[in-house]
């Protein structure tokens, strides 16, 4: 697939996504987009530089050494972000993703104890609240994929000093109508004053993909 630096509008893979995740959430669209893709998703990321899963995965080493935790990989997709997780020596990784064809692959990584297929927004998870002592959420913050809606779900499974670590594409914060006019940095802070997370980093990260910048995100739920 051609494939350059994540700019993407002449790439029919994000195409796909892009149009199954305009306006209205329709997952039907979005799973089918993701089934189609499953096959040459990694290939492809490689091609575009995706550095996302690689640049949460170190900062997680760093906000949490101890390797032993137990980990919760949202919207995991293929498995990219476990198996970064896994070469910093995390040993204890669910993930959770909406697609089976993309966990289909995840699970051939074989560095997740469990998979599990749902949409986290609609659904919920099937695991019991307070599971996890971290939660990370790799390229799957966009409009009509994961949004700030989720995060009710993630705290009721989060364990109390939980991290939650969500990495994204920058521009998204500023295109995407779930996100624009600082929605999701008011729904971060609004949380933080309420006490229900501390919020610890807003980072922009250089070459997220391609030349593009990454944002990530880190909370520590109360
Ligand atoms: C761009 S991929 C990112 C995959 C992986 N985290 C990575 O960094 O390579 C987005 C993933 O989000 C998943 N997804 C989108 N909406 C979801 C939802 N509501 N519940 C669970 N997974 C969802 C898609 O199926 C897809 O695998």
């Amino acid at each position: 697939m051609s494939m350059t630096t994540g700019t993407s509008e002449d790439d029919l893979h994000w195409k796909n996504m892009y149009s199954a995740s305009s306006g209205d959430l329709d997952l039907k669209r979005l799973e089918q987009a993701y089934k189609g893709w499953s096959e040459t998703y990694d290939e492809d990321n490689e091609q575009m530089l995706y550095k996302g899963p690689h640049l949460a995965a170190q900062k997680l080493s760093k906000l949490m050494p101890d390797k032993s935790k137990k980990i919760l990989d949202v919207a995991c997709g293929t498995g990219l972000v476990g198996k970064e997780l896994h070469s910093q020596g995390y040993v204890n990784i669910d993930g959770v993703d909406l697609v089976q064809d993309m966990l289909t692959h995840a699970e051939q990584t074989g560095v997740y104890s469990r998979l599990e297929a749902c949409d986290v927004i609609g659904q919920g998870l099937s695991c019991q609240d307070g599971t996890y002592e971290a939660i990370v959420c790799v390229g799957s913050f966009n409009q009509g994929c994961v949004t700030q809606a989720v995060f009710p779900e993630l705290l009721r499974v989060a364990k109390k000093g939980c991290i939650i670590l969500i990495v994204m594409r920058e521009a998204f914060v500023y295109t995407c109508p779930a996100f624009k006019n600082s929605q999701l940095d008011t729904d971060i802070l609004m949380r933080a004053q309420n006490g229900i997370w501390k919020y610890i980093l807003r980072e922009t990260v250089p070459k997220y993909i391609g030349e593009l910048n990454g944002l990530l995100y880190a909370m520590v739920v109360q």
